[in-house]
């Protein structure tokens, strides 16, 4: 069931769990975690950015595929599909091909110029029943192009975003995309509690969900974080999955070189992740 992802998002921080973002490359990727959701009655988000939109041809196209997969295979649980990481001509593209939900990113600009595009892009998306994530400070590394510095995020701008009436909020708080690097110093705690003390109890984000410890999930958790994206670590199960099979020669044997064959491990291997995550974040059966 589509729907965007307000109230979902303030259920889990009310109930003190987390609903998973998982970001979608393709159409295993989307099959993969829907019919997990399904599977354990778990609310989820589908994230999209800007560089998976490309491979899938465009944002129409995904949420297209997206709406008839839901449909078509009974999904019940909600799913919200949302743009990961927005530019201005993103969150536009979104907004007319149908996506629930957009991420708003004006971490790169200026505060003043972030607060107002922002402040435009709430409106936009509140007008045609969007909910609308924005960021504040910046994510380390680098996912699909879009580059952060890992700057934490100043708890005074927080409470100036989450004012315009954004409904969830990503905040740099020392977390990565990607693998975390040898020596992480970890997430900023005493950051992230300033920040849920002045954004008024909207649901926070914590983005490079991949490779953080469970006991710094289950802080960030008890610290307002409703909403955790996973990226990379899918791509890696994926990998190694269809890794094994090839290197086990089994494309090779009969008709292993079909696709269907061929893509079955990785697929089997993100819903595993999926799994994984809905039952480190405590969203299985919330649905
Ligand atoms: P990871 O790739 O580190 O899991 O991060 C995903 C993410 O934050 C999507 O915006």
């Amino acid at each position: 069931m589509l729907v965007n992802a307000k109230e979902m998002l303030v259920k889990a921080a009310a109930g003190n769990y987390a609903v998973a973002q998982i970001n979608i490359n393709n159409l295993e990727w989307t099959k993969a975690v829907l019919t997990a959701a399904q599977e354990h009655k778990s609310p989820v988000i589908l994230g999209v950015t800007g560089g998976a939109a490309k491979w899938m041809v465009s944002f129409s196209t995904v949420a297209a595929m997206v709406k008839a997969m839901d449909k078509a295979l009974g999904v019940t649980v909600p799913v919200a599909l949302h743009l990961d990481h927005g530019t201005d001509a993103q969150c536009n593209a979104c907004l007319e091909a149908g996506f629930t939900s957009i991420m708003f990113d004006g971490s790169h600009y200026p505060f003043a110029e972030n607060l107002s595009k922002t402040r435009e892009f709430v409106d936009l998306a509140h007008k045609s029943g969007l909910s609308i994530e924005a960021e504040v400070g910046s994510i380390g590394g680098e996912e699909d192009g879009v580059v952060g510095a890992g700057d934490l995020a100043c708890p005074e701008e927080c409470r100036q975003i989450a004012a315009l009436g954004v409904d969830f909020l990503a905040a740099g708080i020392g977390n990565i995309h990607g693998v975390y690097p040898e020596g992480w110093l970890g997430l900023d705690f005493d950051v992230l509690a300033k920040i849920r003390d002045v954004s008024g109890g909207i649901p926070l984000v914590l983005h490079g969900g991949t490779g953080i410890p469970t006991e710094m999930i289950q802080k960030a958790i008890s610290l307002g974080v409703a909403k955790i994206n996973v990226n990379t670590e899918c791509q890696l199960s994926f990998a190694a999955a269809t890794r094994e099979y090839i290197e086990a020669g089994k494309d090779r044997q009969g008709k292993g070189f079909d696709p269907r064959k061929l893509l079955a491990p990785g697929y089997e291997a993100i819903r595993q992740t999926v799994r994984e995550k809905f039952e480190l974040f405590g969203s299985v059966g919330k649905a």
